[in-house]
């Protein structure tokens, strides 16, 4: 399918960057994958890519073990772009020299244009960019002349058009450097000649062509949490395939307040899909009598869900395939040895999710969105008529509400996360700041604490309030929410739940706490 678009592929020296850039090349419509920086020239070519970006990277080209470009790849005749260390690597590697600057420059840096043809056209005289790099080109390769400098860098860009080989020691794939998408549009349409064909009409069409093809006449099951990405998949397949779909809703009792209704009445009235309710509260919360422990109420979460979707799934007969929401940053084979410290990070929390089904359960998958980014999804979800409130709804974990009750998670303390939840994320709406905070939501604490209402004492609930600014949920501030804002919170709180008399809010960030509690 996606040799119907072009493609550029950006190879991942380790830059916290790499699925940044990936990102702006799918804005201009144009396909983009990201590999690691050692796939074979050979597996490169055969993907037929109309350009290649190399992207930055923390190394230093004359270190020890630094990370090489695949050999042969200056010779392919394939456009490249090197950002930041991928441009020191082509300029040391086709014979120019790299030297360890004295300072590091990091920040923002005004770019003046020496030559506006190729990657800089229609950018004239000057331009704010992004820096953040120890080493810089001293002497160019042959063929290759001078494109752009800043006060302190000679050698900003380089480039050798003959041989269509370019390279920006800033980085243009991020908001600091404000025209950077220009850029990036200039390398892949005039540079690569690519055509820009990726988009979501297209996506629609062709993916139901494909599920379709795979599916013929079987049946499939797909697993729906209410979230983005599985309504999203649902619908597509619904799309694609109609009534050989069935989406099971396992209810865990954890969810927010009215949203098991909401979901029930968006599938059964407004998708017209063949849709299994199982309410599945009272085994989830046998299970977590008396446990108070995360990680061992993930599990068992994790383990009760398995159960009950493999019991419930044999009771709707053969189902040859399971749809899954899986997406590209899911999937990505970040193996970089020695640069990716991040994506190889130590397990924090036993994340649980309906991706996260049982791998000895005989299904074929069926994954349509494992090559589309979030804002893609959301894009496509629209496209294809989910409603705008699932669409731009906030990250919502598997376990739901249950990891934000720390303690023990009962009926009653889920009743009055869900009415505190309910009051947060309404006026979280109220003053319009939905859609730029990644996460707002309440978290039920196990202490009580003394207040005063009326002439009472009275001793009841705390509940803390968690309002994060984040990109990617790997780190995250807390919002800065406006004190007349938190202050109609509490005051609802307190007032319209019984069983609460103090709120808190939740000033850290990640790192070193996480967005959830738990
Ligand atoms: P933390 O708390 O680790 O959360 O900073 C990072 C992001 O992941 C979400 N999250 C989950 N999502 N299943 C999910 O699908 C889970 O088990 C899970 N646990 C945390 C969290 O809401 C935040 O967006």
């Amino acid at each position: 399918m996606y040799q119907k678009h072009d493609l550029i592929i950006v190879l991942d020296f380790g830059a916290q960057y790499s699925l940044l850039i990936a990102r702006r090349v799918r804005e201009c419509n144009v396909y983009c994958e990201v590999l690691p920086y050692d796939t074979p020239l050979d597996e490169l070519k055969a993907r037929n890519p109309k350009g290649i970006i190399l992207s930055g990277g923390p190394a230093s080209v004359y270190e020890k073990g630094a990370p090489q470009a695949p050999a042969g790849i200056w010779e392919s005749g394939i456009p490249l772009l090197g950002i930041c260390y991928g441009m020191q690597l082509l300029a040391r590697d086709m014979g120019g020299e790299v030297k360890g600057g004295k300072k590091r420059e990091y920040g923002k840096a005004e770019l003046e244009i020496d030559d506006e043809s190729s990657i800089f056209a229609g950018l004239d005289g000057k331009m704010q960019c992004w820096m953040s790099h120890g080493d810089t080109v001293m002497t160019l390769p042959r063929g290759f002349s001078q494109l752009a400098h800043t006060a302190t860098t000679k050698n900003a860009s380089i480039g050798n058009p003959a041989k269509k080989i370019f390279g920006v020691q800033f980085h243009p794939e991020v908001v600091h450097t404000p025209k950077g998408l220009e850029i990036i549009k200039n390398f892949v349409y005039i540079i690569c000649e690519c055509k820009p064909t990726w988009t979501t009409a297209n996506f629609v069409e062709e993916s139901v062509n494909e599920i379709k093809a795979k599916i013929g006449k079987e049946k499939i099951l797909c697993a729906l949490s209410g979230g983005v990405d599985s309504t999203t998949v649902s619908a597509l397949v619904s799309k694609a395939v109609g009534d050989q779909l069935t989406c099971m809703f396992i209810d865990q009792g954890f969810m927010r307040k009215n949203e098991a209704r909401k979901i029930n009445e968006l599938f059964t009235n407004r998708f017209k899909i063949n849709f299994v309710h199982i309410d599945a509260s009272k085994r989830f919360f046998e299970k977590l009598k008396g446990v108070t422990d995360p990680e061992q109420k993930r599990k068992l979460i994790g383990t009760e869900f398995i159960r009950t979707f493999e019991e419930e799934a044999k009771k709707l007969g053969h189902m040859p395939f399971l749809a899954q929401g899986t997406l590209y940053p899911d999937v990505i084979e970040s193996a970089v040895p020695g640069t990716t410290e991040g994506k190889a990070a130590k397990k924090i929390k036993t994340h649980h999710n309906v991706g996260g089904l049982p791998e000895d359960m005989e299904f074929k998958i069926v994954e349509p969105l494992r090559k589309l980014f979030k804002d893609e999804v959301r894009a496509l979800g629209k496209e294809i008529g989910v409603p705008e409130e699932i669409v731009s709804r906030q990250p919502f974990p598997g376990p739901g509400l249950a990891i934000r009750i720390i303690g023990e998670v009962t009926p009653e303390r889920v009743k009055i996360l869900q009415e505190v939840d309910d009051i947060v994320v309404g006026e979280i709406k109220n003053a319009g700041l939905y859609k730029e905070i990644w996460q707002s939501f309440a978290v039920l604490l196990p202490i009580r604490t003394v207040g005063v209402m009326g002439d009472k004492r009275t001793y009841l609930n705390t509940v803390a309030i968690r309002a994060v600014t984040s990109k990617d949920a790997m780190t995250a501030d807390w919002a800065r929410l406006p004190y007349d804002l938190l202050e109609t919170m509490s005051n609802r709180i307190v007032n319209e739940i019984p069983e609460v008399n103090r709120v808190v809010y939740d000033i850290s960030s990640k790192p070193p706490s996480t967005i959830e509690w738990e």
